[in-house]
């Protein structure tokens, strides 16, 4: 009985994948304010231009650099496990495996982009990067990264989680980094949400926003910024999962995998785990691949595929994703890295050409399914991770349902050892399941009501 398959150094791949190159429909690009396609230079104040290139780029393979590969060795190649006891539980003829990315030193899949985002702002000379954090997951794993590579790091932490997950602030500061609430009095952004709504939870568009500002109000133009999901770039360190991944099940000759499952808060665990595998949808193979969300932010399954600004000031160019809307204030559930009103450009896209399957769950099963997980296979997940959980047990149970043995595959993007509060609230009787109601939806639809339409840029 083998439960967990490793890869040495030497075996990890040299390569990231690039969904964008093999996309039967070609993405529509960002737009400027002025509803024109944004040139490369125009996002050179927010970004180092080696990662501007990266984000524009269609070769299909990018090499990763070897001093990036020395610095993803401290915790990779992460493993893959088989859970065997979960399915022994369920009483499934489905093979359940998950690729445990908790392994990393802050705990989830986010150091994947945040340790290649350090290295190739050093190169370029930045000395301090702003961002945004949610859970804390991705503050965290900056604050990692500036560590390992010798840069500043200031993280924006929405406030709901900022007082739900005091010690992800410590984390970060053992690193080095510094973590203020948003909406933040430091910037104009902050400020103006502050007089508006003093007792906002915030939002990570709120937080984006300051941590933006942050960086293009720097003179010296040595501070830059720097995004934990959406952005292609992002999505394309994150296939480092995947890829490991298929050598793992090449290794214990398991040739066949029917369903692949990830949380999609911006959608990067979910593309890191699913594209090398949409990689051989596109080629022909016959794979069920599904991002799940919150019900309480459906953003894949109720909200319109237009573009939108990835923030509530309007800072970032607009993207073509499905959308709340920017001004979407979402209900203060425990999986903070899910709240997020957009969803990657590229996942958007693999949904829209069938690639992908959406689905929303409700917080309730999630944490049932989390539970379930801890009692057999041992590992407390975090509450973004619990959706890939639950989604993986539905999948199981309907295997069982129909005498199927099928290979599922889900990604375990962190464990939840920070966000304790939120299993407390669940076992307190505390929390409540709560679907967006469609005024709700439609109230956030109408500010954006005169966005473009990707049809129309085309
Ligand atoms: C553990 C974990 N999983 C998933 C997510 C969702 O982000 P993404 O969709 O970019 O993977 C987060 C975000 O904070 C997270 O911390």
């Amino acid at each position: 009985m083998q439960i967990k398959v490793f890869l040495n150094e030497d075996e990890m791949p040299r390569q990231w994948y690039n969904l964008a190159a093999d996309l039967p429909t070609p993405l529509p690009p960002p737009l400027g304010p002025d509803g024109k396609p944004v040139n490369p230079e125009m996002l050179a104040p927010v970004f180092p231009m080696n990662l501007i290139e990266q984000e524009v780029s269609q070769e299909r393979w990018i090499d990763i650099p070897e001093e990036v590969l020395q610095l993803l060795y401290r915790w990779r190649p992460s493993p893959l496990h088989r859970a065997y006891a979960l399915e022994k539980y369920l009483g499934t003829p489905a093979k359940i495996y998950f690729k445990n990315e908790s392994v990393s030193p802050p705990g989830s899949h986010k150091p994947n982009t945040a340790v290649p985002q350090a290295w190739y702002n050093k190169q370029f000379g930045t000395k301090k990067l702003t961002t945004e954090t949610g859970a804390g997951q991705w503050g965290s794993a900056l604050s990692f990264a500036g560590a390992l590579v010798g840069l500043e790091v200031k993280v924006y932490m929405v406030r709901i989680s900022f007082d739900q997950k005091p010690f992800r602030k410590i984390m970060m500061e053992t690193w080095g980094g510094k973590c203020v609430p948003s909406p933040s009095p430091y910037t104009e952004a902050g400020r103006k949400i502050l007089e508006e709504m003093p007792d906002t939870p915030g939002s990570l568009g709120i937080a984006i926003s300051e941590a933006i500002e942050e960086a293009v109000s720097d003179p010296s133009g040595k501070t830059k910024y720097a995004l934990g999901s959406v952005l292609n770039h992002v999505m394309l360190h994150q296939t480092i999962i995947g890829l490991e991944t298929k050598k793992q099940l090449e290794k214990i000759g398991e040739n066949k995998v029917d369903v692949v499952i990830g949380c999609a808060g911006g959608g990067s665990n979910f593309a890191g785990l699913s594209f090398p595998f949409m990689y051989d949808k596109i080629n022909g193979a016959d794979i069920d691949i599904i991002p799940v969300e919150p019900a309480s932010c459906p953003t894949m399954t109720r909200a319109p595929y237009k573009y939108d600004f990835g923030d509530v000031a309007k800072m970032t160019p607009m993207l073509p994703m499905h959308t709340l809307g920017h001004g979407f204030i979402p209900p203060p559930i425990h999986a903070g890295g899910l709240r997020y009103h957009g969803m990657a450009p590229l996942v958007s896209g693999a949904i829209k050409d069938g690639l992908a399957t959406p689905r929303a769950l409700h917080q309730l099963e999630c944490y049932e399914a989390a539970v379930t997980f801890a009692r057999t296979e041992g590992i407390i997940v975090a509450p973004e991770t619990s959706h890939a959980v639950a989604a993986a047990i539905q999948e199981a149970k309907k295997a069982k349902e129909e005498g199927k043995e099928k290979v599922i595959l889900f990604n375990l993007s962190g464990h939840g050892l920070m966000d304790l509060s939120g299993y407390e609230k669940y076992f307190a009787g505390e929390l409540h399941d709560y679907a967006l109601p469609e005024e709700e939806l439609e109230k956030y639809q109408q500010e954006i009501a005169d966005l473009p339409s990707v049809e129309s840029v085309k």
